[in-house]
């Protein structure tokens, strides 16, 4: 199994190094366009080996595709962070040309390849990667709601004092601050809806928090998050390499589903060997689609800013 991430800034190295700890692929490549960065980095979690326990060999490249011939599964992580402040969609600018050369770059080495855009603005990202790769849409997912999802079970955890292994929930819609839609209807504390524990105004204090997870860690840090992100990309990958069938939500091209059309937005999917094996359609409420929908119009409208 074989695995290129392009992008060896922080998001991509915590994304090498949690599937080499997982140590289900056989080669990472790493990939960065400045000199010898992606390298250095590859390097550097090689000696990490011995220490973490793990036989994954992980392959530093400048900007040679070549390098990732054949990769089953491909992540993109490269683009520019957001700052302090800034939504994710500005940063389309920039990040959509290198998105746009990047893909095109991976697939002319790997035609067979999966991809999983993780560049923001990621649903926007994704949809661009479908109108200029033509790869098959089972192909090509986008990583935001795993991410957000990971957020919301922090949050649920810390409202309801308990550990996060108690905690399930899931986060829909748009990887944006205004976008996501955290299922806190379906959330469980070990299968208890939290609701039987927690206020809806406290609830509801959760979602909110979910929703920014992104942006008050950007102003923490002064740049985007990485531990989370690199580990949540981590999870797809494991989850189609080892055939896992397991259900996130991703951010995949809709044709109807959830009464949506030609827009990537995050869904529950089951990830296996081909990518996307299934869209799962789950019954939401009036409130959460009219969620969706304005979800979606937000989407949309960032899509509309592309040149495709
Ligand atoms: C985040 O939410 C980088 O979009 C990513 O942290």
């Amino acid at each position: 199994m074989k695995v290129t991430v392009v992008g060896a800034g922080a998001v991509g190295a915590s994304c090498a190094e949690y599937i080499a700890i997982k140590d289900f692929a056989s080669e990472v490549v790493l990939l960065d366009i400045k000199e010898g960065y992606a390298e250095g980095k590859a390097m550097d979690l090689m000696q990490t080996a011995s220490l973490n326990g793990f036989d994954t060999k992980i392959v530093g490249s400048t900007n040679d595709y070549s390098k990732t011939a054949e990769s089953d599964i491909c992540v993109i992580t490269s683009g520019i962070p957001r700052k302090p402040g800034m939504t994710r969609e500005e940063l389309i600018g920039i990040n959509a040309g290198i998105v746009k050369s990047v893909s095109a770059s991976l697939i002319e080495h790997s035609p067979n390849t999966i991809i999983i855009v993780v560049s923001n603005p990621m649903d926007t990202m994704t949809y661009l990667v479908h109108k200029t790769t033509g790869l098959p849409k089972n192909r090509i997912i986008g990583m935001g709601g795993a991410l957000d999802s990971a957020r919301f079970k922090y949050r649920l955890a810390e409202a309801l004092e308990a550990p996060i292994s108690d905690v399930d929930g899931m986060v829909i819609g748009g990887h944006s601050d205004k976008g996501m839609v955290p299922l806190t209807r379906l959330a469980t504390r070990n299968s208890v809806p939290v609701s039987k524990f927690i206020s809806d105004e406290r609830l509801n204090q959760v979602k909110e928090d979910t929703k920014v997870g992104g942006a008050t860690l950007t102003k923490l840090l002064g740049t985007s998050a990485w531990y989370a992100p690199g580990a949540a990309v981590s999870g797809l990958v494991q989850a189609i390499a080892c055939d896992q069938r397991k259900m996130f939500p991703c951010s995949t091209l809709l044709e109807g589903e959830y009464g949506l059309n030609d827009l990537c937005i995050g869904v529950p999917v089951l990830l296996g060997r081909n990518g996307i094996e299934k869209i799962v359609e789950i019954e939401l409420t009036d409130a959460e689609q009219e969620h969706m929908k304005e979800s979606a119009d937000g989407v949309q409208k960032t899509n509309g800013l592309l040149d495709v």
